[in-house]
């Protein structure tokens, strides 16, 4: 199949049209029910109505999932019990863990506790071992302890990512853009090169470009046409990292004490953590020097800064190609020379 395929239509009538057992990953983010305007539809139907929208959604992905093959669904908290049900007890597909998307923004409420979580499902398809790549998406250590292990620790279930906040530069013009790098943790972990990653929600396009950037195969299906319009233009963008990231990604390992273990662990990090997002990169350079500055030897800082300087030559290339002047100081590359 094509590296990326768009479909505008219908979910459902879509992926009936789908072999069984032919998609490695899911990744649904459906509308919540709560009234936000899609343009084609209007996200506002009836509990009944709603509930079997989502058993014949759910009852299509589940057929053309792999065995093996994972799926995730985001969900409302006031819907997502129900969602649960469908997709444990009447399809039987097998329980992973309930992740927490937690946000540290949005609407403020007069009464009552403001929401500051989404929540998605977890679930694969019984009848082989499901791909989890643990050390794609491992996050770095608070600590250098030899009992701990430096390729990092295991995310867990609760991610912090700030939603794309209208101002980013791949804001979209879509009312429920999802962040790059929840999307990313996903694909890392329960897919391969090559294999083929399905949204049928597809909206601003979030999971095909991901897919796209990191050597997935992708569908995305979307009712509304000029969300699947928008999604050709994203995804021909030139691309800069990921718009968004797990800000554990940039912590700096406290009592890196021994040099030749900093050296090299300085390095790592950026191959194991930052790798596609680059835009993260200086403020791990300068936390990274903050912390070590006075334990650094005249060696060691030339390494350091050699490093750094190789990478910003790469930031002034894609500010080049964003038509952003390469000289424009933008950050804070000057406190580190
Ligand atoms: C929550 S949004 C997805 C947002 C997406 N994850 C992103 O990051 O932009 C849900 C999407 O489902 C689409 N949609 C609603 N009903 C649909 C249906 N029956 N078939 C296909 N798409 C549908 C809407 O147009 C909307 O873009």
């Amino acid at each position: 199949m094509d590296q990326i395929k768009l479909i505008v239509g219908d979910s459902i009538t879509n992926m009936k049209a789908f072999e069984s057992n032919s998609v490695d990953l899911i990744i649904a983010d459906p509308p919540y029910n709560l009234a936000k305007d899609y343009k084609a539809t209007n996200d506002n139907m009836e509990f009944e109505e709603f509930m079997t929208f989502s058993r014949n959604w759910l009852t299509e992905a589940t057929r053309i999932l792999k065995p093996g093959g994972t799926i995730y669904v985001f969900m409302g908290m006031r819907l997502i019990s129900y969602t649960h049900v469908i997709m444990e007890q009447e399809l039987g597909l097998e329980f992973h863990n309930w992740i927490t998307w937690h946000y540290t923004q949005g609407l403020g409420k007069k009464k009552g506790f403001s929401s500051r979580h989404d929540d998605i499902l977890m679930f694969t398809k019984s009848g082989k071992n499901p791909t989890f790549n643990l050390d794609d998406i491992r996050i770095p250590q608070k600590y250098y302890r030899s009992i701990n292990n430096m390729r990092g620790a295991n995310p867990g279930n609760v991610w912090e990512f700030s939603h794309v906040h209208y101002s980013q530069s791949n804001r979209k013009a879509h009312p429920t853009q999802k962040p790059e790098g929840v999307i990313e943790r996903m694909i890392l972990a329960s897919s391969n090169k090559n294999d083929i990653v399905l949204d049928p929600f597809s909206g601003s396009g979030t999971t095909v470009r991901v897919a796209q950037q990191s050597g997935r195969k992708a569908i995305g299906i979307d009712i509304e046409p000029s969300f699947i319009e928008e999604t050709k233009k994203r995804l021909a963008e030139p691309f800069n990292g990921f718009d968004s990231i797990d800000e554990r990604m940039l912590r700096v390992p406290n009592d890196l004490n021994d040099e030749e273990i900093r050296r090299e662990y300085f390095k790592n990090h950026i191959e194991w953590f930052l790798k596609n997002h680059e835009g993260s990169l200086i403020t791990y350079f300068t936390d990274f020097k903050n912390k070590y500055d006075s334990k650094m030897s005249k060696e060691e800082i030339l390494e350091f800064e050699n490093t750094v300087k190789k990478y910003n030559v790469k930031l002034k290339k894609s500010r080049v190609k964003k038509n952003i002047d390469p000289d424009l100081e933008l950050n804070t590359t000057i406190s580190l020379f």
